[in-house]
């Protein structure tokens, strides 16, 4: 039998491939970084042939370094940066555009005429998402109004509409020649196409956006026995490897923390934070500005709901410091510059750069940092951008107990931000509960593995996958309740700050 399962993960900033032992412990790892194209205020996007080239690369970089040949791997999963739009010819294989990243705000017009006629509550009721700039339909959209031919080739049924889930595995699969044109269900669940209760494409949601169906992928489960199609891998050890799971990746770290019953979440921080409560089989409808969404399907079982805090901006704003004002040399810095100071010194920052998502949903809000005075040094600057990631996922978990009647008594936390020990302290601190991080951090290629894995067998059932989770690192709150609420009423001003800022 073989002694692995293999993971794609297309994150958005970098693809990785890992590998994973029965005992869900990581075997092999490589990344590569792809380019962020900005150009203009406001716009992302990626180069899919990078991300292609990339991925490809990574894939070959671990077999070849562990010696491995495709008969060691008994299937391969795949995660993926969500809602990032990519459009290609089926005939030609090449993108008709770059890839439109989950974090770009230039369809804010086709969002806000949604919610002025009345589509808006149409997409919440069926989609379980407030129109925004953030899911993918309005990035098709914008593709097919501005992108010459674009429209004349969706209308032939030559142009493919996929996240980079559904790029890759086409590509994966034969491209040109027969590749898979396929996704999973939480991943059609961030577009606004879907319908959460059939978990079809839904023909009214469609016409909101003059979108064809022909250009859609299939909804497939998460993990699918059946297996979406087989990956080839070359050189002398080459062979076939079954692709058997997909999911969002937000939602593979919900399967890779092992949030299996209603009422676990967990809190992923990378480019954004995403906390995702799983729900059960029930479909909560959010009143306090959550996202409903699928958390995931396994198989032909029913599917398993979740609520989530989707935040734009927090590792991100970390890389701010660093790329725009040059105040840390590395991400790590951060920390070592922020722990020069007792506390934030009166400084709010609130990295509103692409509007603020989750629990406010306003496209037309704008960083700010406030409450400087001449005492403030760069430190003072660093804590507050650490303090900003962890009081946006405070406003979620507000949010999460309000919806669900659930308070949390301990929050299961993973992603490259959790190497920051100070921020995870300030997290405990912010909060008032203790934060834990597994000891197999990658919890979204983990989560992708699983779910794949769980397809061919390689793992039984759930039980067994709980049985793989343990803790690595506690954090617990030291903070006095005064302190805790005096910090949050200033982060509350400071939000009030952004708001309106854009007509
Ligand atoms: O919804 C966007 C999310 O899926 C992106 O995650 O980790 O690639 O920033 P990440």
């Amino acid at each position: 039998m073989a002694d692995f399962i293999g993971a794609v993960d297309q994150g958005t900033t970098s693809t990785r491939f890992m590998l994973f032992d029965h005992g869900g412990n990581e075997r092999g790892r490589f990344q590569l970084e792809h380019e962020q194209i900005l150009p203009r205020a406001g716009w992302v996007e990626h180069n899919p042939l990078e991300i292609r080239e990339r991925t490809e690369t990574v894939v070959r970089t671990v077999m070849n370094q562990m010696g491995l040949s495709a008969s060691d791997l008994a299937a391969i999963g795949v995660t993926n940066q969500r809602e990032t739009t990519v459009v290609w010819d089926r005939r030609s294989g090449r993108p008709l555009y770059n890839a439109i990243v989950w974090q770009d705000t230039r369809t804010d017009r086709i969002a806000s005429a949604l919610e002025r006629d009345g589509r808006g509550d149409v997409i919440r009721r069926k989609a379980g998402l407030p129109p925004a700039t953030y899911f993918s339909a309005g990035k098709v959209q914008w593709i097919l109004e501005n992108v010459d031919g674009a429209r004349e080739a969706a209308e032939r049924g030559d142009a493919l509409f996929g996240n980079t889930d559904s790029w890759l595995m086409w590509n994966f699969t034969g491209g040109i020649d027969g590749g898979v044109h396929v996704t999973d269900v939480t991943n059609a669940s961030r577009t606004m196409l879907m319908n959460l209760e059939t978990l079809d494409w839904d023909d009214e949601l469609l016409s909101f956006f003059d979108i064809p169906r022909s250009m859609l992928p299939e909804i497939r489960p998460s993990s699918d026995p059946q297996g979406y199609g087989t990956v080839r891998t070359g050189g002398p050890h080459g062979g076939e490897i079954p692709l058997t799971g997909d999911l969002g990746d937000q939602q593979a770290a919900t399967v890779g923390q092992v949030c299996f019953s209603p009422g676990e979440a967990k809190n992923t921080y990378g480019t954004g934070n995403f906390m995702l409560l799983n729900t059960g089989e029930e479909l909560v409808r959010s009143k306090s500005g959550l996202l409903t969404t699928v958390c995931y399907r396994f198989g032909d079982a029913r599917p398993v709901y979740a609520l989530e805090g989707s935040i734009a901006v927090t590792g991100s704003a970390v890389q701010w410091l660093r790329d725009q004002l040059g105040i840390i040399r590395d991400a790590a810095q951060s920390e070592v510059l922020a722990r020069q100071v007792e506390d934030n010194g009166g400084v709010y920052f609130v990295p509103a750069f692409s509007g603020l998502f989750a629990p406010y949903w306003r496209s037309d809000a704008r960083g700010v940092i406030v409450g400087l005075s001449r005492y403030n040094t760069s430190a003072h600057l660093a804590r507050a951008t650490l303090e900003a990631i962890c009081y946006q996922s405070r406003d979620v978990v507000e949010a999460m107990a309000k919806d669900s009647g659930v308070d949390l008594d301990v929050l299961k936390v993973d992603g490259g931000v959790t190497a920051n020990s100070l921020c995870m302290q300030l997290q405990a601190d912010i909060l008032g509960v203790p934060v834990s991080r597994p000891k197999v951090a990658e919890t979204t290629a983990l989560g992708a593995a699983y779910a794949a894995g769980l397809a061919v067998g390689f793992w039984k059932d759930t039980d067994e996958l709980r049985a793989n989770w343990n803790e690595g690192e506690r954090w617990t709150p030291t903070w006095s309740d005064e302190e805790r609420a005096a910090g949050y009423r200033g982060w509350q001003k400071a939000v009030e700050r952004t708001l309106d800022w854009v007509d």
